[in-house]
């Protein structure tokens, strides 16, 4: 079904990005990922790896070209203190537009944002609290859904709760009127199939979906 599907997916290294490096290349997408210098990655040997920064204009073209879905699951690592998504995010989308990529796949997170109405209070609280505690990393995550909201690219904003490295269940709940609690979580390995089917069979154009369990 995937075979001729080549896929730039950045963010590959970390553990949504290598679970979705393995379903993806299971179901025959052929996928190139975006490594940083030094960064080591268990990827399937199918995979094509380019070497370099998601601040570097050139490294995130070339990571594009040839390709027609690109899949982002970066972001900010232990202590949560780097701001760097919305730039990437910018670099991606200009170049997707230089190159003639239409498709933009983009895993941020259920508490990113403005959707007030997906969340539940004691979530509201757990925002707001994000967001006095880390209010350049909130603001930079909020920033890079709206350069892909603002975007005429065929763009899904992929948005999961707490992820946990749990077996996959086979099946994900996927909607944009999703509630998120405090309880809510998904696996990365069922949070992979949600993407590579996105990737596969784009079914939320132009929506930002909650996937949870
Ligand atoms: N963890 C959760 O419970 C949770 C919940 C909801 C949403 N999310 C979001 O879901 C996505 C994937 O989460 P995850 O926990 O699976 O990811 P992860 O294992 O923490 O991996 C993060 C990825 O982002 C890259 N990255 C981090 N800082 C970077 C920087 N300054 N420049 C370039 N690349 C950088 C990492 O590259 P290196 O390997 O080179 O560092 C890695 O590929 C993220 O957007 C995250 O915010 C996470």
């Amino acid at each position: 079904m995937g075979e001729s599907i080549k896929v730039a997916l950045f963010g590959a290294s970390g553990r949504t990005g290598q679970a979705v490096a393995r379903a993806g290349a299971a179901q025959g997408l052929l996928i190139r990922a975006s490594l940083r210098e030094t960064t080591r990655a268990i990827l399937p040997s199918t995979v094509e790896i380019i070497r370099g920064d998601l601040g570097d204009a050139n490294h995130v073209r070339d990571t594009i070209a040839g390709t027609i879905v690109v899949c982002c699951v970066f972001g900010p690592g232990p202590p949560y203190t780097d701001v760097f998504c919305a730039r990437a995010t910018e670099l991606i989308v200009n170049a997707m537009h230089r190159v003639g990529v239409r498709r933009l796949i983009c895993q941020t997170g259920a508490m990113i944002g403005r959707d007030v109405a997906n969340w539940t209070l004691p979530v509201c609280l757990m925002v707001r609290m994000f967001r006095w505690q880390r209010p350049a990393v909130a603001a930079d995550r909020t920033r890079q859904e709206e350069l892909i909201r603002e975007s005429d690219l065929e763009w899904t904003l992929v948005k999961p709760p707490r992820l946990t490295d749990g077996p996959a269940r086979g099946r994900v709940l996927a909607d944009v009127d999703t509630r998120i609690g405090l309880l809510s979580k998904i696996s990365r390995a069922d949070l992979a199939s949600f993407l590579v089917g996105e990737c596969v069979a784009p079914r939320y154009l132009k929506q930002a979906v909650y996937v949870t369990w």
